[in-house]
């Protein structure tokens, strides 16, 4: 990812156009009207990144990668940037010659080029279910900076939020482009919504809770912005070619952000267990003592990470869904890597097992596969996961500390779908709501284990230096050496 442009291999295919307001590779010269429409609404968007971007620091210089091109090999580049001056641009991936429709009732058509009519309403409503969460991340990390534990985890936060902002970009573009004047209407909504916002508020739950921590923020972008690799890995499938080539640029910015996160918790972890190794505490549930030494213990991590995985899953919608079906049989949403999986890509004939909820007892049903195309990208979601966690796991094993960090069932928690109306443990007991309710305390953090953590984060901005609750990184960004000055503030 540390690439600058002297060692670019191989020119893009369409050189972006730095002479440019807006950066692009979309040719936005030849295209007047659009050109316009792109040039009013951007004031409104550094109106709204100065009202809801990050508080403080626009004027800081920030270390940050700027997205130059499409080419693999050399797409950023690194250099100090105050924030409202950061070049957001829009990119698309390059346009492969005779690509078509890989799934659905369309199959081996052309992919299309305009937006197909019949599908006009179902293709805004997924682009704007997309946009509408990138600005909200925005608006939910915005007080984060005040706190930063250091000035490389602020450099990259920032650049997480410069880049969401990229991303409502991309989807603007294909509102104003694509979808005339409605698109155009919805492109000012993205910016009229607020996280949290009870009269407007944003259109998916998780994208309304608070970030009032760096250990949630860090959780965020491991787990719900898994969430949104795995929204783009299924819209990068589409039929509907110019939202299939944003997705996919999309997605190579998106590896940094659950970095960042999976990073960050991993780095939480380890330094909780050298302190506890440190102090000889060989009990991770010695949570006072644990505190004690200004860093997190490991079952609040673990209630955490309850909380960020069971309000993410929730954002996959209702497991059957005739909507999920309606949108892969059109052609617009595949599943997670479609075209390496080995069927038909149609599904009129199969089906897939759900886990349902009946009578108080967990059962697998199967359903038929297009209905279920949520419960299969819910499922490909927890495997994904995974990985990150058992690398958690390895950090606290190695220190040689007795616990494990664990996926929640799958019914833990919800809101949405299957299990909403069910009241399940972490570990599968379906209980009355009276008991869930006595005992959720244990498996979700409770209101002192949100204090405790919001009052450890103190901010450190001396270059090279650390909060207590948290370990040095490996290596630096781009990488620039440990005592680099990320942010100038
Ligand atoms: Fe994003
Ligand atoms: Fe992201």
């Amino acid at each position: 990812m540390s690439t600058t442009p002297e060692n670019m291999t191989s020119a893009p295919v369409v050189q972006v156009d730095y002479s440019e307001l807006i950066p692009n590779n979309v040719e936005l010269n030849s295209d007047r009207a659009l050109r316009r429409a792109l040039e009013r609404w951007q004031p409104e968007y550094i109106d709204w990144w100065k009202e809801m971007g990050p508080d403080g620091f626009q004027e800081s210089d920030v270390y940050l990668r700027t997205a130059v091109g499409v080419d693999k090999a050399g797409w950023a580049k690194f250099g100090y940037v105050k924030m409202p001056e950061y070049r957001w641009g829009i990119l698309l991936a390059p346009r492969e010659e005779g690509r078509t429709i890989p799934f659905g009732k369309h199959k081996g058509e052309p992919a299309w080029q305009e937006v197909p009519g019949e599908y006009r309403a179902m293709l805004r409503r997924l682009v704007v279910i997309q946009g509408d969460t990138e600005p909200a991340s925005v608006e939910q990390q915005r007080f984060l900076g005040k706190t930063a534990p250091s000035l490389y985890d602020l450099r990259n936060l920032f650049q997480v939020n410069v880049e969401e902002g990229r991303h409502l970009w991309a989807m603007v573009y294909l509102l104003q482009k694509y979808f005339g004047r409605d698109g155009r209407e919805e492109a000012e909504e993205l910016l009229q919504r607020r996280s949290g916002n009870e009269d407007k508020p944003r259109i998916l739950g998780a994208f309304n809770e608070k970030t009032p921590d760096w250990l949630s923020f860090f959780m965020f972008t491991n787990f719900t912005d898994r969430d949104g690799k795995m929204q783009l890995e299924s819209l990068a499938q589409s039929g509907f070619d110019p939202l299939s080539r944003t997705c996919r640029f999309m997605l190579m910015e998106e590896a940094f952000h659950m970095f960042v996160g999976e990073s960050g918790v991993s780095r939480t972890i380890e330094q909780t267990c050298i302190k506890m190794n440190e102090a000889g505490i060989k009990d991770p549930d010695d949570t006072g003592a644990v505190r004690a030494l200004g860093v997190i213990d490991l079952p609040t991590i673990q209630r955490k990470a309850n909380f960020h995985m069971s309000v993410t899953r929730d954002l996959f919608g209702a497991e059957v869904s005739t909507n999920a079906a309606n949108s892969f049989n059109a052609g617009l949403k595949g599943r997670f890597q479609e075209v390496k999986i080995d069927d038909d890509h149609q599904l009129e004939n199969d089906t897939y097992k759900v886990m349902r909820f009946r009578d108080g007892r967990f059962v697998e049903e199967d359903v038929p596969a297009l209905s279920a195309i949520n419960a299969r990208l819910l499922d490909d979601y927890i495997t994904d996961c995974q990985g990150g966690i058992n690398r958690w796991n390895k950090v606290i094993e190695k220190a040689g500390i007795d616990f494990t960090i664990r996926q929640p069932h799958k019914a833990f928690n919800r809101r949405i779908g299957e299990f909403a109306d069910a009241n399940v443990s972490p570990d599968g007991e379906a209980m009355d709501e009276q008991t869930w309710n006595s005992r959720k305390e244990d498996w979700l953090p409770s209101g002192s284990d949100l204090k405790y953590l919001v009052d450890l984060m103190k901010p450190v901005t001396e270059p090279g230096k650390y909060a207590s609750w948290i370990s040095i990184p490996k290596v630096g960004i781009d990488k620039q050496p440990g005592d680099f000055e990320y942010v100038r503030i």
